[in-house]
């Protein structure tokens, strides 16, 4: 497109440097208000929005009159001079000189979403125009830091991206949210998880992950279910339910601290209280069941946590000390940052009993109005109020093996429970990710198959990776919604994604 003057072509978010200049900005009119002999443009570019200043006596009278012509979400091209601000909220105001129309939004159809109140329902339905809209501009951004920072954490310590099908012959996380369709005349399914194909890269590469679209039938209508969200799974052979919790705390570390570390300006147009997300990464103050960290160690020079498992019929003298199992020790003396350091757990952790515990302490004191019970799942109430006494997020490990998916493997101490985590987000955002370790005995896994009335015959492959070698392995998804409800601090997964795909929603 060729422009209308010379100017060079900045982007709101760049404009601290070309302070002082003329620049042109390519955007929208997001709001205009205006006092007599003064004009107040308010334009939006897709980096961010920026108030300009247009003066009568500034301005030819066309040009006046062409930028109070304006209306709201008219494409402009607009040249300006950028005039540092401290009271603007990105810093900058725009001393407008000039504004081309690119196309001008007729009054007789205006722009349906104003910058008054609406309703949910009304700005779902118009979600094409709705993500014009600042915060959820910011909210898209985020998202897309969060996306790239989880794969960034993978890329960076060794892991290799396999892909898993999306059409697939059978379930992964229970038959009940299965989405059906028609494969030339077989049932297939739309995944819910790439799991069960990351565990056989697993054991072809060592430590892989997956990210893709995983979809559920979910029939309930809550603020935490999507029916197609994003999932980003890692699996890692030889490496226990230590090693995953581990491996999931240095995860969520990397992705808060790059969200902080680029975001503060999306993240206030948001409103979230950014004080909560530092608490995520600071050192921990309380020692939780792990250890607390040395409080002088930031989390950008911890060491990562190593893939470790061992052999509990190889005696220990013959091996070097797994760093996992030494860490209670290591964080007594003075932790190095050393490659071979151990990683020292900040986020606290629980067994489902411990947290059962908690809870029925709660019960009795009148801080919960329902009782939980023992071997049930944790109810939202349950969740809020476990991730409520801390300022992390909470890993919840061993449930009940009743409540959980058929691959988990039991707990050797009590096989009654199953060796998995689920971590809560702080402040009552619930479960982010759900991980274990999965069963490697071809016997038990193949039982486990028929005890849930699973189609044996569809999992013959999967069954093929405990007849050829089968080692321990384990690995979590996190569900990338869940995530940025949580990060940006969100009433609702709705707005984490651009399309929500929800029960009653499938347009636009
Ligand atoms: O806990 P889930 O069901 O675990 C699995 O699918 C495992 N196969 C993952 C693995 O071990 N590789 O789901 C994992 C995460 C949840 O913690 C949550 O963040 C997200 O996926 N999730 C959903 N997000 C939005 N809407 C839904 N309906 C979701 N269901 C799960
Ligand atoms: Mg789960």
């Amino acid at each position: 497109m060729s422009e209308p003057n010379s100017a060079p072509i900045a982007t709101i978010a760049t404009l601290a440097a070309h302070e002082g200049e003329t620049v042109t900005l390519r955007g929208w009119l997001y709001n205009i208000r205006s006092s007599g002999k003064l004009l107040f443009p308010t334009f939006r570019d897709g980096t961010g929005t920026i108030q300009g200043i247009v003066p009568k006596a500034a301005v030819s009278e066309e040009v006046f009159d062409r930028i109070k012509s304006l209306t709201q979400e008219s494409s402009v091209i607009v040249t300006g001079r950028v005039r540092a601000d401290s009271r603007a909220p990105s810093g900058f105001e725009l001393d407008v000189a000039d504004v081309h129309i690119v196309h001008l939004v007729p009054t007789d159809t205006p722009y349906p979403i104003t910058p008054k109140e609406h309703g949910t329902d009304f700005l779902m339905e118009h979600r094409h125009l709705w993500v014009r809209t600042p915060r959820q501009a910011a909210i898209l951004r985020i998202r897309a830091t969060i996306m790239r920072a989880a794969q960034e954490y993978f890329d960076t310590n060794g892991f290799i991206r396999t892909d898993p099908p999306i059409l697939t012959p059978a379930a992964c996380e229970g038959t009940s949210t299965l989405f059906e369709l028609d494969y030339f005349g077989d049932p297939a399914f739309l995944t819910q998880s790439g799991q069960l194909y990351i565990e056989s890269t697993a054991l072809a590469l060592g430590k892989v992950y997956s990210f893709g679209p995983t979809f559920r039938a979910e029939k309930s209508k809550t603020r935490r279910h999507l029916t197609e969200f994003w999932m980003i799974e890692p699996e890692v052979a030889f490496m226990d339910l230590e090693g995953d919790m581990n491996l999931a705390e240095a995860f969520l570390t990397h992705i808060v601290t790059t969200v902080l570390a680029h975001h503060r300006a999306d993240l206030k147009v948001i409103g979230r209280d950014i004080a909560k997300l530092e608490a995520v990464i600071a050192p921990a103050d309380t020692p939780n069941d792990a250890a607390s960290t040395p409080p002088s160690k930031d989390a950008s020079s911890r060491p990562e946590p190593q893939a470790e498992w061992r052999d509990p019929r190889i005696s220990p003298a013959a091996t070097p000390a797994s760093p996992l199992l030494s860490s209670r020790s290591a964080a007594e003396g003075s932790a190095s940052s050393s490659a071979t350091a151990p990683f020292v757990p900040r986020f606290p952790r629980l067994s489902y009993d411990e947290a059962h515990a908690m809870l029925d302490q709660a019960y009795k004191e009148g801080k919960l109005e329902a009782p939980h019970i023992d071997g049930d799942d944790f109810g939202s109430p349950d969740e809020t109020y476990i991730s409520s006494q801390f300022d992390k997020p909470v890993m919840i490990h061993r449930y009940p093996a009743a409540i959980k998916a058929f691959y988990m493997q039991p707990d050797p101490a009590d096989p009654t429970k199953a060796l998995c985590v689920d971590v809560l987000a702080p402040e009552g955002y619930g479960e982010i990710i759900g991980g274990s370790q999965r069963v490697d005995s071809y016997e038990l896994l193949r039982a486990r198959i028929l005890e849930h009335n699973l189609p044996l015959a569809a999992f013959e492959w999967y069954l093929d990776l405990r007849r050829y070698g089968s080692v321990p392995h384990s690995g979590f998804g996190m569900g990338i919604e869940r995530a940025v409800a949580w990060i940006c601090g969100l009433d609702h997964v709705r707005e984490t994604i651009p399309f929500a795909r929800t029960l009653n929603r499938i347009y636009p």
